[in-house]
């Protein structure tokens, strides 16, 4: 479903979006100027360890956040040309579940234990869409057959707990795409599930985006399960955008040295997959007191005093759809002096230890 005189115009333009949090600790930046365009029928890939961002930025986007969030005036999140920070209250009652929907990280969590599939799945379509009982009752077991459930009539009338970890996350998925949103946002989808059920889900999500023509952002920490699937990735480091690219074009050229250290910790498919980001050694910096520099400095292999003391901003090479933010960039011969010269000094302009490290 296109808008009439929406064409050309990115389904969702994300500007210079910062979101702290007030802590006990002091201002926590959770999210540091991302900005990013989403066509219609895209889908994004958004990569990061824990605790990058990812999930406070879509939860920006949604406007979920809690009150303790902190926002910048000049952050600006445009659907299909509408500012949604401008929405009316009663705009914004029915916006997020029928332009944008979501499907969460633990399917346990996002249903209601007591109350049976047949209801979440039917009260927001009889909310959002004002169905009668029996229409929604029949979308519902349309929906239930689309996220191929089998017997969908049947479950209708189950508890959660009465269903697997893999069916309930497709009853999530159902209800995620209950009202057609332009866009689903899919934070984590597998990471709850063990691996077989893992691909199974993340095939259905791929299949139901194409033939519902919808956008996706697939958010995970896992560098692997975005390389098939998404159209564009962008890697998150501490809070900020370190790369962005096509998705063959990242993996032909990755030139952050995030990205390229992500890249090498995707282990061979005998290794459970939740052991992946451990590869890169040190942590990341404490978001209360982010370093002046590079967030990335304490543990890049690159690292130089000019490192440590600016902040890195995304600038493209040639490319303009494949940006990054580093002044030593990997496979440039800036990069390459840059890490030949650490080698040979046996550590970075932060003292890692480049003899401690593994030969890549
Ligand atoms: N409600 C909150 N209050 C304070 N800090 C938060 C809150 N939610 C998230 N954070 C912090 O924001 C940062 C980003 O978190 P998050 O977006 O959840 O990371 P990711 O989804 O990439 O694992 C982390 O440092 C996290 O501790
Ligand atoms: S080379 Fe410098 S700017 Fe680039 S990622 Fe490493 S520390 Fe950051
Ligand atoms: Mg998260």
């Amino acid at each position: 479903m296109s808008t009439p005189g929406a064409s050309g115009m990115p389904l969702l333009q994300v500007e210079n979006l910062s979101t702290a949090f007030r802590t006990s600790r002091g201002i926590l930046r959770a999210v540091d100027e991302v900005s990013f365009t989403l066509e219609k029928g895209e889908t994004l890939g958004i990569v990061g360890e824990s605790g990058s961002g990812k999930s406070v930025l879509v939860r920006s986007i949604m406007n979920i956040l809690p009150r303790t969030a902190l926002i910048p005036p000049q952050t600006k999140v445009i659907l299909e040309g509408k500012d949604t920070r401008l929405l009316s209250r009663a705009e914004a009652k029915h916006f997020w579940g029928t332009q944008i929907a979501m499907v969460f990280q633990d399917p346990m969590t996002s249903l209601n234990p007591v109350k049976k599939i047949g209801t979440q799945i039917t009260d927001p379509l009889r909310f959002h869409l004002g169905m009668s009982k029996s229409a929604a009752r029949a979308r519902a077991i349309e929906l239930l057959d689309l996220v191929r459930i089998p017997e969908p009539a049947r479950r209708l009338n189950q508890y959660p707990h009465e269903l697997s970890g893999g069916m309930r996350q497709r009853v999530i998925i159902a209800i995620a795409l209950s009202c057609n949103p332009k866009l689903l946002v899919a934070d984590e989808p597998t990471t709850a599930l063990d691996v077989t059920v893992q691909k199974q889900i993340l095939d259905l999500l791929e299949n139901l985006q194409r033939d519902l023509n919808m956008a996706m952002i697939l958010i995970t920490h896992d560098l692997g399960v975005v390389a098939g699937r998404a159209d564009r990735i962008a890697v998150m480091y501490a809070g900020r955008m370190v790369e962005t690219a096509d998705t063959k074009a990242l993996f032909r050229n990755m030139r952050h040295p995030y990205a390229e250290a992500l890249l090498k910790s995707i282990p061979r498919l005998e290794n459970p997959s939740h052991t992946r980001l451990d590869a890169i050694s040190g942590r990341p910096p404490d978001m209360v007191r982010p370093p002046a520099g590079c967030r990335f400095a304490s543990r890049c292999r690159y690292a130089q005093d000019r490192c440590v003391a600016e902040l890195p901003e995304l600038t493209t090479a040639g490319d303009p759809d494949h940006r990054f933010a580093c002044f030593f960039p990997v496979g440039t011969p800036e990069g390459e002096r840059a890490l030949a010269a650490n080698l040979a000094a046996g550590q970075t302009a932060t003292g890692l230890d480049l003899h401690a490290q593994a030969v890549s």
